[in-house]
C-alpha cells in the first residue's frame, strides 16, 4: 500500500439553528469548554496537527476561541450544506499533500480517539468509509441503506427517506465521521446536488455516487455508541455533557480521587486532579484547575483555573477563579478569590473576604468581611474584620503593601498607594492615607467625645 497521509477536516460552519442560540454551535460549552475543544483533543493523537476547520457562522468568535488553530481555518461564507463545506475546503485539503481526509462534524464532542483510530486504521485502503451507529432512537440522523448483501448503498437523510423507495429502516444511521480517499472522491464532488428536502448539498450523497462508480464503500459499525452522537438541541447537549461529566468523574475515582456525592460533581476536561485529593459535591472544578493530593475541596464550591496545593482546605461555598491556594492554607466558607489571589502557605481567608491580585503571605489571616485588591500582605500579618484596600480612584489601580507581622484593626480603609510597615499596627476604624512605618502604630479616626446624655422623664 502506498504511503497514506490523513488530514482531518472539521465541519463547523453551521449555525446550529436547533440550539436556538445566536452563538455558533461549536462554541456552546460542555463542562466549561467549547464543543470544538473536544473534537480537537480527540483528533490530535490520530492526525497530529493536520487539522483544517471549516468555519462560517460567527467565524470571528470561533477564531478568537481557538487562536492556535485559526491559521488552518477555511471560511464557508454561505452555509449551503455539509457537501458544500467539503467543496469549499477541497483546495486547502489538496495543498496539505494528504492522500486521505478524515471528515468529522464539529458537533460530535464525545467522539473517542478509539473510534477515530478504528476508522483511520481499518480503511485506508478503501475509497470511502464512515462510522455508523444504531441508537435506540434514530431521530434525525441520516439513515444507512444496505443492499440485500448488506453492502452499503446510500445514506438518506431522515427528511428525504421514502419507505417505498428505500425500504424499511434498519435503525443503522450515519455518525457524521468519514474517511475519504482524495484521489477517488475528488471527481465526485462536483456531482453533489441540492435537490432534496433541505435544498442543501449533502456530503452523505458521496456514498451513493461512489457506489454507482463501483468504488469501495464501507460503513464501520459502532453499535449503540453514545459517544458518536451529534449535538443539535439543548437536550442533546445536556445529555452529552452529563455523559462526559460521568466519564471524567469515574476515571478520577478509579485513579484514587475520593469524590463524595459524585453525581453532583462537575470536573472539566482540562482540570488536573491528583489521586489522594478529596472532593465533596456539589462542586464545579473547571478550566485549567489543579488539585493536588491531600487537598480538600468542600461542598458547594465553584472553581475555575485555580490551583490547590497539598494539605489545603477549602471549606464550603466559595467562588474561586484564577487563584492559587498554597500548602496548608484554609479558605472559606463564603469567600471570593478572583484572578491573581494567592493564599500563601498556612494562611487563612474566612467568610465574606474578597481577594483580587493580592497575596496573603505565609500564615497571614483575613478572617472576616474584607476586600484585598492589588495588595501584598506579609507573613503572619492579621487583617481585621471589615478592612478594605481602596485600590481604585476611578481611573487607576494602586497597590497596598502590608509588612510581615502587621496588625490591621477592624473597619480600616487603606487608601492606596500606601504601605503599612513590618510589625506596624493600625487602630480600628482608621482611614489610612499615609504610610505607617515599621513597628509604629497608626491611628486615623475622629477622637471620641463623651457628653452628658439627656434622658426624657
Ligand atoms: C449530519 C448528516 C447526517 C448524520 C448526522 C450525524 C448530512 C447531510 N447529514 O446531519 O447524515 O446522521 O450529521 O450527526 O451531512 N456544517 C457546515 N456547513 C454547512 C452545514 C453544516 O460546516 O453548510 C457543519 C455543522 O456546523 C455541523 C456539521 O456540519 O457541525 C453537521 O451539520 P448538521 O446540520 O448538524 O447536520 P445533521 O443534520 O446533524
Ligand atoms: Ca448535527
Amino acid at each position: 500500500m502506498p504511503d497514506t497521509k490523513i488530514t482531518a477536516l472539521i465541519l463547523a460552519a453551521g449555525k446550529g439553528t436547533r440550539m436556538r442560540s445566536p452563538r455558533a454551535k461549536v462554541l456552546q460549552t460542555l463542562l466549561g469548554e467549547p464543543m470544538l475543544h473536544y473534537v480537537y483533543e480527540a483528533l490530535a493523537p490520530v492526525v497530529g496537527g493536520d487539522v483544517l476547520t471549516v468555519v462560517g457562522h460567527d467565524a470571528d468568535a470561533v477564531r478568537a476561541a481557538f487562536p492556535d488553530m485559526a491559521d488552518r481555518f477555511v471560511v464557508q461564507a454561505e452555509q449551503l450544506g455539509t457537501g458544500h463545506a467539503l467543496q469549499v475546503a477541497w483546495d486547502a485539503l489538496i495543498k496539505t499533500s494528504a492522500t486521505h481526509c478524515l471528515v468529522i462534524n464539529g458537533d460530535t464532542p464525545l467522539v473517542t480517539v478509539d473510534a477515530l483510530n478504528r476508522l483511520a486504521a481499518a480503511h485506508r485502503s478503501g475509497d470511502l468509509a464512515f462510522m455508523t451507529i444504531t441508537p435506540r432512537d434514530a431521530g434525525a440522523f441520516g439513515r444507512v441503506v444496505r443492499d440485500p448483501e448488506r453492502r452499503v448503498s446510500a445514506i438518506v437523510e431522515a427528511k428525504d427517506y421514502d419507505l417505498n423507495r428505500h425500504g424499511p429502516v434498519t435503525g443503522e444511521v450515519n455518525a457524521g465521521i468519514y474517511l475519504l480517499k482524495l484521489e477517488t472522491m475528488g471527481p465526485l464532488l462536483s456531482r453533489l446536488s441540492n435537490e432534496n428536502k433541505s435544498g442543501e448539498y449533502y456530503i452523505t450523497d458521496l456514498v451513493s455516487l461512489a457506489v454507482a462508480e463501483g468504488l469501495s464503500v464501507e460503513g464501520v459499525q459502532a453499535g449503540d455508541d453514545l459517544s458518536l452522537m451529534g449535538i443539535n438541541s439543548p437536550r442533546e447537549l445536556i445529555t452529552a455533557e452529563n455523559a462526559l461529566r460521568r466519564r471524567i468523574v469515574e476515571r478520577l475515582i478509579d485513579r484514587g480521587v475520593l469524590i463524595h456525592n459524585p453525581d453532583t460533581v462537575v470536573i472539566g476536561p482540562r482540570a488536573d486532579v491528583e489521586p489522594g485529593a478529596e472532593i465533596f459535591g456539589n462542586c464545579e472544578i473547571l478550566g485549567a484547575s489543579r488539585v493536588a493530593a491531600e487537598a480538600h475541596i468542600g461542598a458547594y464550591n465553584h472553581i475555575v483555573d485555580a490551583s490547590f496545593a497539598p494539605g489545603c482546605v477549602v471549606r464550603e461555598f466559595n467562588h474561586i477563579e484564577g487563584a492559587v491556594v498554597e500548602e496548608g492554607a484554609q479558605v472559606g466558607p463564603y469567600s471570593r478569590l478572583r484572578p491573581g489571589a494567592v493564599v500563601g502557605k498556612n494562611a487563612r481567608v474566612g467568610n465574606f473576604v474578597e481577594m483580587k491580585k493580592a497575596r496573603l503571605g505565609e500564615g497571614a489571616k483575613a478572617s472576616h468581611l474584607t476586600y484585598l485588591g492589588d495588595a501584598e500582605v506579609g507573613a503572619g500579618a492579621n487583617i481585621g474584620a471589615g478592612t478594605i484596600t481602596c485600590n481604585y480612584d476611578g481611573k487607576n489601580k494602586f497597590t497596598t503593601t502590608i509588612g510581615e507581622g502587621a496588625f490591621i484593626g477592624s473597619n480600616t480603609a487603606l487608601v492606596a498607594p500606601v504601605t503599612v510597615g513590618r510589625d506596624a499596627l493600625v487602630g480600628a476604624g482608621s482611614t489610612i492615607t499615609k504610610d505607617v512605618p515599621d513597628g509604629q502604630a497608626g491611628i486615623a479616626r475622629g477622637k471620641q467625645v463623651n457628653i452628658r446624655r439627656r434622658l426624657k422623664k
